[in-house]
């Protein structure tokens, strides 16, 4: 919990250890998949085990790429919300990642993920940017000069994880068609608390709110719609949701706040209940 008032205050991107998510009731689904749900994270997982030499203790982390393609949303106040207390106005993330899940300490999970995120200005207006982490620490914003994103825009991102500490992020804006990739070390390579752990790895496609005070008068937003969704193991073998798939709920204050649903193997929706009819269209500045 402590961690969770962490994330609040300082705007991590976290993905709290996969235990602090409590199992749902199974849903039926074509895919087998079975519903998680957490009060901040809506998406969709992919587990992949680790493939060994027997013999030899594996020495990289189970899985060496993640990648997805999704619309970077709009959101909508509700029409009473005072907007100038900024505690009314909310974040949102969206991002994929790579975990390990045998960390020597189980309150560790290191990770690496990139993705975007909208804010809620003073009038209600969506903004957006694109970030990189490497938990546990905090994220590093794209400038605009160097990678620009606007509600609106389709996006495509890769993260790579070469070492326990080392790694790749690639990501395009497939609107402007502006590119942006570099390498990415872990913040504090000779901590172990930042070292990708080993074991069975966890692909992650995922919505995240930063819910300030008010946690009943949250924005909508419209569809987010992840496809292409992919992730390649350390020996090549490529995965989706065909195996290993899992879907998390958003649960707040017993009000369902972000839900997936499967489309088909490489694709899935999050969508906001009070929000699943609405496009954002109006909010177009690019047609
Ligand atoms: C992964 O490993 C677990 C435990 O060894 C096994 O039950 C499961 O079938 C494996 N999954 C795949 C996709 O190989
Ligand atoms: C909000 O709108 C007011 C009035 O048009 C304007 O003065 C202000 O700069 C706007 N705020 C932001 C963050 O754009
Ligand atoms: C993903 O991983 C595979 C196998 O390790 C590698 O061959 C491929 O180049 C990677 N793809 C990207 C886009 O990084
Ligand atoms: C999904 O993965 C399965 C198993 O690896 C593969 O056979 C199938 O072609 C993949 N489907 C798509 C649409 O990529
Ligand atoms: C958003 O996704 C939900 C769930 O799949 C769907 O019922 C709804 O029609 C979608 N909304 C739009 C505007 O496409």
């Amino acid at each position: 919990m402590l961690r969770l008032s962490g994330f609040v205050l300082a705007f991590f991107w976290l993905l709290a250890s996969l235990a602090l998510a409590s199992p749902g009731s199974k849903v039926p689904s074509s895919y087998d998949v079975s519903k998680y749900s957490t009060s901040f994270l809506g998406g969709a997982i992919i587990d992949i085990n680790q493939t060994q030499t027997p013999g030899k203790a594996p020495e990289f982390p189970a899985i060496g790429n993640v990648s997805a393609d999704w619309n970077v949303p709009w959101m909508k106040a509700p029409t009473d919300a005072d907007l100038s207390n900024p505690g009314n106005r909310h974040t949102m993330a969206q991002w994929i990642g790579i975990l390990g899940n045998t960390c020597d300490n189980k309150n560790w999970s290191p990770f690496i993920q990139a993705g975007t995120a909208i804010d809620m200005d003073e009038n209600g207006t969506t903004t957006a940017y694109a970030w990189i982490e490497w938990f546990p620490a905090a994220s590093h914003n794209i400038p605009r000069e160097v990678f620009a994103v606007s509600p609106g825009d389709q996006v495509r991102m890769i993260t790579n994880v070469y070492t326990r500490t080392t790694g790749h992020v690639y990501m395009e804006n497939l609107v402007t068609g502006q590119q942006h990739e570099r390498d990415v070390t872990a913040d504090s390579p000779q901590n172990p608390e930042f070292l990708i752990c080993l074991g069975y790895g966890t692909a992650q496609f995922f919505v995240e709110w930063v819910i300030a005070d008010d946690r009943e008068e949250v924005p909508v937003f419209n569809n987010v719609t992840f496809t292409n969704v992919g992730a390649v193991d350390r020996h090549g073998n490529h995965f989706n949701f065909s195996v290993g798939a899992d879907y998390w709920n958003m649960i707040d204050a017993n009000r369902p706040v972000a839900l997936p649903e499967d489309i088909d193997r490489t694709s899935f929706v999050v969508y906001s209940p009070g929000g699943n009819t609405w496009t954002g269209n109006e909010l177009r500045t690019d047609t």
